[in-house]
């Protein structure tokens, strides 16, 4: 008898397939791009086990399969990743965000919650990509700075289109300002708080990151310079002039950076080092 393709033995041969590619999560990959190619939630999977998919639908998923073989990202594949528990659309335009950034964005809003009632915070995310922090910051703003003013700058006329789309998609498009700019030199006005997930790979690092990475998202998201420290000192110099008296900055690192730029940060107040959710050092912050 010839074998069925439910579901069920779609995502063994697929998980096991994607094992032996070395993938972190090939389980759930599988799910990801078999629930793309049937147009359900992955949730729907888990009750549709024995089910044949449409010969259609089993063509795209092998489409899917051959091309996330070959290195290129589930999230790009689908063209949508979660972040913060939000729908982002994702394609090669912007860096796929991840699950380390949330920290980012759950410091940002605790940060916030610092301040006292009544204030209009200024927020602004450099570096926005997806529009990932921006957005979330703005969809879970503390009630006290429900009327934060939230500015993205991104150098990639390509990012902010994607960035603006996501504010759309979430319904915070009102709520934050969108402007192209080289980190803050095209930005007026100074801020309360600082965000940013800038590039921080080193040419070493970029050279040896995985194919999945390297070859699909953009080198611009990613690589920083010959040291990886070269975009945030760029940061740490210019946020000093635009950060207000008291505010706060917060950049996203890598653990074996963060130690050099904490020395950047000598002429500042409450350095601190912050780990993200797997216990690795990740956020730096200080005050001004
Ligand atoms: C690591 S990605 C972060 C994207 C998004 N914030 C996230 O966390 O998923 C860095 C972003 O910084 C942008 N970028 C790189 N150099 C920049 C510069 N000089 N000024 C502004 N943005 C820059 C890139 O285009 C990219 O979108």
């Amino acid at each position: 008898m010839p074998e069925l393709w439910t579901v069920k033995r779609l995502l063994e041969w697929t998980t096991d397939f994607f094992k032996k590619k070395n993938f972190d999560t090939p389980r759930l990959e599988a799910e990801i791009l078999l629930a793309a190619a049937m147009n359900v939630k992955r949730i729907a999977l888990y009750t549709a086990y024995d089910s044949e998919p449409a010969d259609a639908q089993r063509t795209v998923f092998r489409g899917f399969v051959k091309r996330r073989g070959a290195g290129e990202p589930a999230a790009y594949l689908v063209g949508y990743r979660e972040f913060y528990s939000l729908p982002f659309k994702v394609d090669k335009r912007v860096l796929i965000p991840r699950p380390e950034t949330e920290s980012l964005v759950l410091e940002g809003i605790d940060y916030l919650k610092t301040l006292p009632e009544g204030t209009t915070p200024s927020v602004i995310d450099i570096g926005t990509g997806s529009g990932a922090v921006a957005v979330s910051l703005a969809k879970n703003l503390p009630k006290k700075s429900n009327n934060a003013k939230i500015t993205a700058v991104d150098i990639s006329a390509d990012a902010l289109t994607v960035a603006k789309e996501n504010a759309a998609k979430n319904g915070v498009a009102d709520k934050i300002e969108f402007v192209q700019s080289d980190l803050l030199t095209n930005v007026n006005g100074t801020f309360d708080l600082i965000l940013s997930n800038p590039p921080y790979v080193s040419k070493a690092q970029y050279d040896a990151l995985p194919v999945d990475v390297k070859n699909y998202e953009p080198q611009l998201a990613l690589l920083s310079g010959e040291t990886g420290t070269e975009v945030i000192e760029r940061i740490i110099v210019q946020a000093k002039e635009k950060l207000n008296s008291g505010g706060a900055l917060f950049i996203e690192g890598s653990p074996f950076l963060l130690p050099a730029v904490e020395k950047m940060l000598n002429n500042w107040h409450n350095v601190r080092i912050i780990n993200d959710n797997a216990g690795l050092n990740r956020i730096i912050t200080a005050t001004r």
